[in-house]
C-alpha cells in the first residue's frame, strides 16, 4: 500500500472520496459479479453487443487499473486470464474480497495508485479499466503506466464518460446533461466538480490520440457507446434520451506497438 504522503493530492483526496462511496457500490457490484455476460458502463450494454473484451483471454496475464469492487477482474477470471486487479480505495477491495470468497474465485488484489504499480515492466498482455483510474487518475501518468506494464502487441482497454458528454453535464448536482456546451474542449484535463471535493481527468479525443501514440500505442478503436430503447441508469447526471442521441460514453481500445 501506497505512503498517503508521499501520493498527488488528487489521489489522496479520491482515495478519501472512494473509501466513502464504496457503501454505495456494494449492491451493484453484488449484482456485476453475479453476470454471466459482461454488461458495461452506466447502461450496461451487453458484451455480445459491444464486444471490449478480446476474443480469448484464456491464459493470458491481465491488469484492471483502479479496480474497484473488482467484477470485471472476475468476468476475466471467469474467461481464464491470470488477472490482478489495482485500486485505490481500501473500502472498494474490501466488497471485492468478501465476493471473490463468495463466489469462490481468487486472485491478486492491490491497493495503490494505478499510475504506479509494483509490477516489473512487460507483465501483462491486457490492461483494463472501466470509470477505474481511466478516469480518476492523471492520463498523461497512468497511461505510460499502462505502457510499461504491457508487453509488446498488449492490448488497453478503456470504457469513460464520453468527451462530449464532459462539455454538457452541468455543475450542478442531480441536474443532468443538456443540449449547450458548458465548457472548453481545449485544454480540457483535471476536472473538478463543485458537489464533491473528488478529482475526474477527461481528454479531447485529439489529445487521447497524441497520447496514446506517444506511449507506444496504436489506437484500434473507439466504441461510441448508444444504449438499447428502454435502458435505465442509477447515475443522474445523464438521461436514456440524450444518449440516444448522443454518446456519453466511451471504449478506447489500443496496442502497444511491438
Ligand atoms: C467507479 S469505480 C470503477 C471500478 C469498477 N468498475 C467498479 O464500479 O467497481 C472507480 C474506482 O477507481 C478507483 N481509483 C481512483 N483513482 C485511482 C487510482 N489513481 N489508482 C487506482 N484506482 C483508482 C477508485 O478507488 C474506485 O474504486
Amino acid at each position: 500500500m501506497d505512503d498517503d504522503s508521499e501520493l498527488p493530492d488528487y489521489v489522496r483526496r479520491n482515495r478519501a472520496h472512494w473509501d466513502v462511496l464504496a457503501a454505495q457500490y456494494v449492491e451493484p457490484a453484488e449484482r456485476a459479479w453475479a453476470r454471466e455476460e459482461p454488461a458495461w458502463g452506466i447502461w450496461h450494454t451487453p458484451e455480445s453487443r459491444l464486444h471490449v473484451l478480446p476474443d480469448d483471454v484464456a491464459g493470458r496475464d491481465a491488469i484492471e487499473l483502479g479496480c474497484g469492487t473488482a467484477y470485471v477482474s472476475a468476468w476475466l477470471a471467469r474467461r481464464g486470464a491470470r488477472v490482478v486487479g489495482v485500486d485505490n480505495s481500501a473500502a472498494q477491495l474490501e466488497t471485492a474480497r468478501r465476493l471473490q470468497r463468495e463466489h469462490g474465485l481468487a486472485f491478486p488484489l492491490i491497493h495503490g495508485n494505478a499510475e504506479r504499480v509494483p509490477y516489473p515492466d512487460a507483465s501483462f498482455d491486457l490492461a483494463i479499466s472501466e470509470y477505474g483510474a481511466c478516469l480518476w487518475a492523471d492520463p498523461y501518468r497512468w497511461v505510460p503506466e499502462a505502457a510499461r506494464l504491457l508487453r509488446p502487441g498488449g492490448e488497453l482497454i478503456f470504457l469513460v464518460n464520453s468527451a462530449l458528454l464532459t462539455l454538457c453535464v452541468p455543475d450542478e448536482d442531480l441536474v443532468p446533461a443538456g443540449e449547450r456546451l458548458l465548457r472548453p474542449a481545449f485544454g480540457m484535463h483535471r476536472v473538478e466538480w463543485p458537489s464533491d471535493a473528488s478529482v475526474e481527468f477527461h481528454l479531447s479525443h485529439g489529445d487521447w490520440l497524441r497520447l496514446l501514440r506517444r506511449s507506444g500505442f496504436e489506437v484500434e478503436d473507439l466504441i461510441e457507446l448508444r444504449p438499447a430503447e428502454g435502458a435505465t441508469t442509477r447515475f443522474p447526471y445523464v438521461n436514456a434520451e440524450w444518449s440516444r442521441r448522443w454518446p456519453s460514453e466511451e471504449v478506447w481500445k489500443a496496442r502497444k506497438r511491438g
